[in-house]
């Protein structure tokens, strides 16, 4: 009843004519797979250049980030609408480089999902542990806390455009994956926490990605999971054969 979604998250990496390469190659290795959602998310600068060349194939384009003001004196940053405008579909918030390296908070973060749902945008919500919070026992609390107030004041219509990412930050480019049982508990964590705070529906219809480390090797034992409804992937979309094995994954059963 969910559409998985594999999505690639690009990070700081390729220029306009490797982007448009990647895609390329892509668009002919994914073209017969019509149950998955497959998205890509290049850097800000080939947002417009792969959308040209995604146009009526079925990848879709997201952005890795956005600010959550329309316009104004905000050097520097990109609004919602601007995304929409150049053709993105999706917009990845609170990912834990962001959070970690630029010193995002949940408020700030929270900011953001309210305003791309006013633009109607989609939105893949990360979270994640660090090995320390796992180590330390502190794992739940911390992913209740960054789905609690990273999605404050959304309602439960607007709960339709999200997609949450749960990405243990320990296993983020590291090639330390989660096991595909690690990866279920925190999904089904994460799938009765929407519950409590939104409802059934909500719980039942939010999709939950898995993120860190997904390779082709991992992503068939990663979607037996029934918690498991796709894969947030870094590095391995980098190359086209293998983001479009990890989209073309083998369906359990
Ligand atoms: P990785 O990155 O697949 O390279 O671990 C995942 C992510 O940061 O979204």
């Amino acid at each position: 009843m969910r559409t998985p979604m594999i999505a690639g998250n690009w990070k700081l990496h390729k220029t306009l004519q490797e982007s448009s390469g990647l895609v390329t190659e892509l668009i002919p290795a994914v073209a017969d797979n019509r149950t998955v959602e497959i998205v890509v998310a290049p850097v800000y600068t080939a947002l417009s250049k792969v959308a040209e060349v995604i146009a009526g194939s079925n990848i879709k384009l997201a952005a890795q980030n956005c600010h959550p003001e329309a316009q104004g004196a905000f050097t520097g940053e990109v609004s919602p609408a601007l995304l929409k405008d150049v053709g993105c579909h999706y917009v990845i918030i609170g990912h834990s480089e962001r959070r970690q390296l630029f010193g995002e908070k949940d408020e700030f973060i929270n900011h953001k999902a309210r305003a791309l749902a006013v633009a109607g945008l989609g939105i893949i919500f990360c979270i994640g542990e660090t090995l320390e919070e796992r180590e330390g026992g502190q794992m739940f609390d911390v992913l209740r806390r960054q789905i609690r107030y990273g999605l404050k004041q959304l309602s439960a219509d607007q709960m339709a455009g999200v997609v949450i990412a749960y990405e243990p930050v320990w296993a983020i480019g590291t090639g330390k994956t989660a096991s595909d049982v690690q990866a279920q508990e925190a999904h089904a964590f994460i799938r009765a926490l929407l519950a409590e705070l939104y409802n059934v529906q909500v719980a039942s219809a939010t999709r939950i990605l898995y993120g860190g480390s997904v390779k082709p090797g991992n992503i068939d034992g990663l979607m037996t999971q029934p918690d498991v409804d796709g894969a947030l992937v870094g590095g391995a979309s980098l190359n086209a054969d293998d983001f479009a094995r990890i989209a073309n994954f083998q369906p359990p059963g």
